[in-house]
């Protein structure tokens, strides 16, 4: 089993990442060959402020950190330290085709809807990127949020077409879609994914909020009508969502959490859960704070991780130039 997966260094990132996507990063390091990358070359495809992505990428190597992930342990890297993803994105690239790519919901959420001549070509590309990234390493497995599904579709077909026609030479990869948390919701909003870039900040709680932001955050989450505090995504999908997170933080199950709360109303419940919150946040945030006060750290493991990673990835280059018939410089 060979994991991989990224998270775009954009800013902050919020609780929906840690309970999606990188809780999972940190158990399976234990069990498998795993790379982490952080996707900044994804990062491009809406305008950036370069001094901005340069932090954010630092940021998001030291969350990977601080929640868990090991550089002895695992591969972390960021994606443009690797140019061979970039190489292989284009050589997918022209496998893929524009009425796929079209149907991308994320293109179609991103791009606002806008004409299609202004929408950005990177935006339109990225997923092809991604399935680069993953099929660079030949991985099995990757541990994703719901909202990559489709992109991990594309992925397998991508992988698929290109055995094909060249010969087999990628696994079709799976995608580690956790069936619980995998789309946490907006604290504002139920029925929006929670999303960093979302404006309004009462809508995610993001993994470096200070302890008086969560618990504020968490008191003005909405409700549903009614005071029966139970899991019911049809009728209550504001109290589903926080249930679900409670559970997930504090690591106790949905039934026993509706068992303590159930009749009480929201407001002990909320209180409660803002100080799970609190507590599951706190150890992250330490570990945080002593990596941000070493940067030459950072960009150590981001360089050495670079390194590692490129022992993989320029094999898999070479196969598969050498497959499509592109002549070897030596
Ligand atoms: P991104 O921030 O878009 O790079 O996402 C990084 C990872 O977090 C991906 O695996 C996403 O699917 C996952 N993720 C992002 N938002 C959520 C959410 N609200 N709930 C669960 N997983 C999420
Ligand atoms: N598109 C992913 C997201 O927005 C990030 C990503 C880029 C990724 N490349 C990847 C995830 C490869 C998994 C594997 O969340």
């Amino acid at each position: 089993m060979k994991v991989f997966s990224g998270v775009q260094p954009s800013g902050i990132l919020t609780i929906g990442n840690y309970l999606g996507a990188i809780r999972h990063f940190v158990r399976l390091q234990d069990s498998a060959e795993c790379l982490f990358c952080i996707v900044d070359l994804h990062a491009l495809t809406v305008p950036r402020d370069p001094e901005d992505l340069r932090r954010d990428t630092r940021t998001v190597a030291n969350l990977y950190m601080a929640c868990g992930l090991r550089p002895e342990r695992s591969i972390l890297f960021a994606q443009s330290h690797v140019h061979e993803h970039a190489e292989l994105s284009w050589l997918m690239g022209c496998l893929a085709r524009l009425g796929e790519l079209r149907r991308m919901t994320q293109f179609k959420d991103k791009s606002h809807g806008a004409q299609e001549d202004v929408a950005g070509f990177g935006l339109f590309a990225y997923p092809v990127l991604m399935a680069a990234d993953i099929l660079l390493y030949k991985a099995s497995h990757v541990p994703v949020g719901d909202d990559q599904r489709q992109h991990l579709e594309l992925t397998r077909d991508l992988a698929q077409r290109f055995n094909a026609r060249f010969g087999e030479t990628f696994p079709v990869p799976e995608a580690m879609i956790a069936g619980v948390g995998a789309r946490i919701m907006g604290l504002d909003d139920p029925t929006r994914k929670m999303s960093k870039s979302e404006p309004n900040p009462g809508h995610y709680i993001s993994l470096l909020d200070p302890p008086e932001a969560i618990r504020d955050k968490v008191k003005r989450a909405v409700t549903d009508s009614g005071r029966d505090v139970r899991l019911d995504w049809e009728g209550k999908p504001a109290v589903s969502n926080l249930l679900e997170i409670f559970s997930l933080i504090a690591d106790e199950p949905v039934p026993s959490l509706e068992a303590r709360y159930g009749r009480q109303g929201y407001a002990r419940f909320k209180r409660e859960l803002g100080e799970a919150l609190v507590a599951g946040l706190a150890p992250i945030q330490a570990r945080f704070a002593e990596l941000v006060a070493d940067p030459s750290y950072t960009d150590r493991v981001l360089r050495e991780g670079a390194e590692r990673a490129r022992v993989q990835a320029v094999p898999t280059l070479n196969e598969v130039k050498e497959r499509m018939g592109l002549l070897g410089a030596r």
